[in-house]
């Protein structure tokens, strides 16, 4: 599959084959395991391109493009069975289905804190699309002063018999956002450092700034490009 290397494959027979010593079943497990990820990844793809477009009706309406970029990541198998270790989960196919809901992700970046709202409720408005949940880091930072919108949705895989519904976990967040929280990843990743209360305060304030700076430059683009709908009006129905 790409962006899987043979070394992937060899962990996943390892960890597939731990708890039972018979090959066949390890290979046949291995299978289903490898078939869970191509669904994950088709369900990345899909919310993907339906981002993309939104982006693209978007920008013909409003004169201006809502996202100014979007990644995708699948988790790797040593990321998924160190997940299912460190939450002393069952490292089998149903334990990843049932518990990580962060196998799928994108990241969405958006120009003004409003498209983040905005493109989130027209997802949300699909029918193929269901909820499962919704965590409000821009309303509701962490302590450490990260923002984002980050949802769980399901949707569904159609297969050559029948469907399947699969969840991707969705991080909205705008330049200014994705700005402060690519940075503090990087340093907060340099383990061997210790971290003062200075340091976070000073990150805090980083955080909050930015912010700022978001609102600001909202401000302008609401001179300079009237919006054509009422976000505030959709914000408030969606919560
Ligand atoms: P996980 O077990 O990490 O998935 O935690 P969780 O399920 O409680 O999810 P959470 O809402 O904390 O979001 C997890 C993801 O959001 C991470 O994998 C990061 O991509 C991002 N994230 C959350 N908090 C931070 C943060 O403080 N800094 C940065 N840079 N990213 C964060
Ligand atoms: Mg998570």
């Amino acid at each position: 599959m790409p962006g899987w290397t043979f070394d992937d494959e060899k962990l996943l027979r390892r960890m597939f084959s731990a708890d039972d010593p018979t090959f066949e079943l390890a290979e046949a497990r291995t299978h289903e395991l490898m078939e869970l990820m191509v669904f994950y990844k088709c369900a990345m793809m899909e919310i993907e391109t339906k981002f993309n477009v939104l982006n693209a009706e978007y920008s013909l309406m409003h004169d201006r493009n809502p996202i100014q970029s979007i990644k995708t990541r699948l988790k790797s198998p040593r990321s998924i069975r160190d997940k299912l270790i460190r939450r002393n989960l069952p490292v089998s196919i149903d334990s990843i289905e049932q518990n990580l809901t962060d196998i799928a992700g994108v990241r969405v970046i958006c120009s003004f804190p409003e498209d983040v709202y905005a493109l989130i409720r027209a997802l949300l408005r699909q029918d193929d699309i269901t909820l499962i949940d919704m965590k409000d880091y821009i309303a509701n930072p962490k302590p450490n002063g990260y923002r984002s919108l980050h949802i769980i949705v399901e949707i569904p895989i159609f297969l050559e018999h029948g469907k399947k519904r699969i969840k991707v976990e969705i991080q909205l967040r705008t330049i200014a956002m994705d700005f402060w929280a690519t940075l503090e990843h990087q340093l907060r990743y340099k383990k061997e450092f210790e971290f003062t209360e200075e340091m976070m305060q000073e990150l805090k304030e980083c955080a909050d700034i930015s912010a700022k700076l978001d609102l600001r430059m909202e401000a302008i683009r609401k001179a300079v490009l009237p919006a054509k709908i009422d976000y505030s009006a959709l914000q408030d129905e969606m919560f």
